[in-house]
């Protein structure tokens, strides 16, 4: 199978070239001017267009079970979803409820992630604590290559990881050579506000955000921070959502710690006015936790991304339909937890971030692909355009333009958080492993064609931070 992409201007997080791209068995093999296919090989004309890594989206939730139903996106139809727009790799959650084995919820998500189309792997999260969690990690890193475990700071009484988990499991990281990462509000406070707000009989999606105001994710933000200095581990926080939180990455970073941020396309686009709308349907579709924020945080998280610290961008795609978000009908905190956007994240982003001058091409790349990579230590396999990495890429055509709606979109859920916003820049052409899934409109996914992706534990930065507290002790 191989596959010569000619004519367009290269573009890596590091730098642009003209050049064309040749890839046989999956891997990039050439990257150079005026390259000759073999006969029989497919050619895309990349003319005019730039020839980018595939999108990784770090933050997915493919069908995942969740406050009492299943998210509408199974691994099939979602990595699909993002071949139609650019993104060539998830990486998933393992979410094992309390007391149940990582492994076995490990093995869960394995099974079902067999129908993806495209590339995959998976953060595990860490939601309680006991010896067996502690070996079941090792196993993890050592076996499986599973480099990041997950810690979620709120859902009280469901999967939240009380601060002694915590401590812990970022312990064990470290002695194992894993990230962590953290979905920072805390829970303690949404779980009282929640009941707060239902004793004074506020009962719809407007009570959402409110449960869970900006310094409810500040606090949690500043104290998964503080854990990660004292024990030493690098930390990455999932969908910074406010100013304080972002605040908190930036103080931390500048003081030299290795603190790293995530914010999704939703949250730089969308504000709080959503839970207004005396539509409840409308409003209940935008239920996702951290909420969408006052417009100002906004402002303050596309300065996060230019300046750098934040460094990636996701989705946190996790589908429910109308029927689903009913479930919290009178009830606000029923309303199961989650939006879309696998499909539309590099179109929003290249739209409001290269159409608008706050990043370059190359900027886009680094935030929608190389830097996951890096952090999450599959780079230069991934998230770049180089001889011998997997050809996943995304031919992309800063002209084509179309207006984003649930009625054309290929995501498994009846409503589109960017309903009725107008893009201008477009995936014409997807290759995933070196073929051609998407083309013009036309969607070649095949089920159980993607890959699980091992990702090595030690990344570089654990030497550093070793050398550092060695040299500061
Ligand atoms: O509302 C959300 N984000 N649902 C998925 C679970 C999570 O918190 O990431
Ligand atoms: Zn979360
Ligand atoms: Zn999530």
């Amino acid at each position: 199978m191989s596959l010569l992409i000619r004519g367009g201007t290269v573009v890596n997080a590091d730098r642009r070239l003209r050049a064309d791209v040749y890839c046989e068995n999956g891997k990039i093999i050439a990257v150079g001017e005026n390259l000759d296919a073999p006969a029989g090989a497919e050619t895309v004309d990349a003319g005019g267009q730039y020839v980018m890594p595939g999108g990784i989206d770090p933050h997915t939730h493919m069908q995942l079970p969740f406050m009492g139903t299943v998210a509408s996106e199974d691994f099939y139809t979602g990595t699909a979803a993002g071949f139609a727009g650019g993104t060539t790799m998830i990486i998933d959650f393992v979410i094992p409820n309390p007391q149940q084995s990582l492994m076995e919820a490990y093995r869960d998500w394995r099974g079902w992630a067999e129908k993806s189309a495209g590339d995959y792997s998976f953060h595990v999260a860490v939601t309680w604590w006991d010896e067996s969690v502690s070996k079941d990690m090792k196993t993890l890193v050592e076996e499986e290559g599973v480099n990041s475990f997950k810690h979620f700071m709120a859902y009280k009484d469901a999967i939240m990881a009380t601060d002694e988990t915590i401590y812990h499991s970022f312990k064990r990281a470290l002695e194992l050579g894993a990230i962590v990462t953290a979905h920072a509000e805390n829970g303690e406070m949404v779980y009282q506000l929640q009941k707060e707000l239902l004793a004074k009989g506020i009962t719809g999606p407007e009570g959402h955000p409110l449960s869970r105001p900006p310094k409810v994710e500040g606090e949690a933000a500043h104290r998964v921070i503080k854990f990660a200095e004292v024990i030493g581990v690098p930390v990455y926080l999932v969908h910074v959502s406010t100013a304080d939180a972002l605040g908190h990455i930036e103080r931390a970073r500048a003081e030299g710690s290795r603190v790293f941020g995530e914010v999704l396309a939703g949250h730089l686009m969308i504000d709080d006015s959503v839970y207004k709308n005396p539509d409840w349907e409308f409003a209940a579709a935008h239920v996702m936790s951290p909420p969408f924020r006052p417009k100002h945080h906004q402002d303050a998280l596309w300065r996060g991304l230019q300046s750098g610290s934040l460094q990636t961008t996701a989705t946190d795609h996790c589908c429910f339909c109308y029927d689903q978000k009913s479930m919290g009908k009178d009830d606000f905190t029923q309303i199961p937890n989650g939006t879309g956007g696998v499909e539309d994240r590099l179109a929003v982003l290249w739209t409001n971030g290269v159409g608008t001058g706050r990043l370059t091409p190359e900027e886009f790349v680094a935030a929608t692909s190389a830097n996951a990579a890096k952090i999450f230590n599959i780079y230069p396999r991934k998230g770049t355009i180089v001889e011998g990495a997997d050809a996943d890429i995304v031919v992309w055509d800063p002209a084509a333009s179309k207006t984003i709606s649930v009625k054309t979109h290929h995501q498994k859920v009846d409503f589109n958080i960017f309903e009725g916003m107008k893009v201008t820049g477009l995936a014409s052409h997807t290759i995933s492993q070196g073929k051609l899934v998407y083309a013009k409109g036309d969607l070649r996914a095949e089920k159980g064609a993607g890959r699980y992706i091992k990702r090595p534990a030690f990344h570089p930065m654990f030497e550093a931070l070793k050398k550092r507290a060695e040299s500061t002790a």
